[in-house]
């Protein structure tokens, strides 16, 4: 029998409700199947860094190699941490020194979920770029606190970077419906979007059966609310996807709904399984958040994991209930009712 090493973070808010959620889910899949989860739990939050000084400790990156997976709740407590500590200190990192570069992020509207657009099937996997572009961390502040202070953030766009998420776009789109959207702004910014849109036109001259549009941002913000059905596979750069899942998220029901893997492709790495959104400290502490975002997430995992029929059954399940109503409008039902919704629809297969 198998048997995966699970990273449990649940991090911070939320994260802890539907990680508890996801997991209880996931584990009674596996005893269904002839596979085993191991999780260990890690307390790596805003809470641990309040105490100690930091978000995870100094051989975090070197504990979690050791793993088959990570799932990840959320990171963040603004209130007390500011974001660009907290996030910085935990989430990122292990993005980047996974070299996690394949952020996939499904879009499509559950069995019974009309969402606000009330529009008809539409199926999109945005591909983000996790480990460069406009989050390269490069940069730096000078004269802090004069009035001559300056603040330069620089993107980075590396021709290795670039040509190997749009070829994983591509292999995406040769298994869906053969089509790819590259998205850009470059007729504003003239160097790193202009090579971008060339690497695309290369990269697709490999793919001659996968048909390839390049759209700007700002385009492609109206087309995912005009014609979201009219997308396939969707390619950004790391903070235009980021914009892009959340638009994404809303248009198929909300943040509670999408989910996202962080993926090694060589598989050399732990891959990372998170929910789209944060932690929601306006919701945090009252057992409503949706945690389909998060089980989804999971059955991605079991997915990447090689338990592809498990993933399936999880994602059967997620839609036997919510093809009942549960958990398809915001506040309608709590965390645990959703929860037990899917465990039910998993026995119910059985
Ligand atoms: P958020 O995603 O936490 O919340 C945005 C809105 O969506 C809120 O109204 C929230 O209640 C709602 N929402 C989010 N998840 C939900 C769920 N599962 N069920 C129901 N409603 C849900 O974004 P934010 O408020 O901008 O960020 C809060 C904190 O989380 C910040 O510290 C931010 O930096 C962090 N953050 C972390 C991640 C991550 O860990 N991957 C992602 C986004 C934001
Ligand atoms: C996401 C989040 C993160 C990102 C933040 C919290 C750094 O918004 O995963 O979408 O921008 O990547
Ligand atoms: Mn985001």
């Amino acid at each position: 029998m198998n048997t995966y090493k699970l990273a449990l973070i649940p991090g911070d808010g939320i994260g802890g409700d539907v990680t508890d959620a996801a997991m209880e889910i996931l584990e009674a899949t596996a005893r269904r199947h002839d596979f085993a989860l191991e999780p260990q739990r890690f307390d790596w939050s805003c809470a641990r860094y309040l105490e100690t000084g930091a978000m995870m400790p100094d051989d975090g990156i070197e504990v979690l190699r050791g793993f088959d997976a990570i799932l990840l709740g959320a990171v963040g407590w603004p209130e007390t941490v500011p974001d660009s500590v907290s996030l910085h200190g935990l989430l990122l990192p292990i993005r980047k020194a996974f070299d996690q570069y394949a952020n996939i992020r499904p879009h499509r509207l559950l069995a019974g979920v009309e969402g606000p657009l009330k529009a008809e099937g539409f199926d999109i996997l945005c591909i983000r770029e996790n480990t460069e572009g406009e989050y390269s961390g490069a940069g730096g502040r000078v004269h802090r606190g004069h009035d001559n202070e300056v603040a330069v953030e620089t993107a980075i766009f590396t021709r290795a970077g670039v040509e190997r998420i749009l070829r994983f776009a591509f292999e995406q789109a040769r298994n869906r419906r053969g089509h790819v959207t590259s998205v850009t702004k470059s007729n504003a910014q003239k160097h790193s979007m202009v090579f971008w849109d060339e690497m695309t036109a290369r990269v697709a001259a490999d793919y001659p059966d996968v048909t390839v549009e390049p759209m700007h941002i700002d385009a492609m913000a109206a087309k995912m609310v005009m014609a979201p059905a009219s997308l396939d596979v969707v390619v950004a750069s790391n903070l235009f996807g980021d914009i892009l899942t959340d638009l994404g998220a809303a248009i198929q029901g909300g943040l509670g709904f999408a989910a996202s893997a962080n993926i090694r492709p060589d598989r050399s790495a732990p891959s990372m399984f998170e929910p789209v959104h944060g932690s929601a400290p306006d919701i945090a502490g009252r057992g409503i958040a949706n945690p389909i975002a998060t089980v989804w997430s999971g059955a991605m995992m079991l997915d990447h994991l090689g338990e592809a029929e498990a993933a399936a059954q999880v994602m059967a399940a997620i839609e036997a209930a919510t093809s009942r109503g549960i958990g398809t409008l915001p506040g309608r039902n709590s965390t645990d009712q959703i929860t037990q919704a899917i465990l039910a629809a998993l026995e119910e297969q059985a």
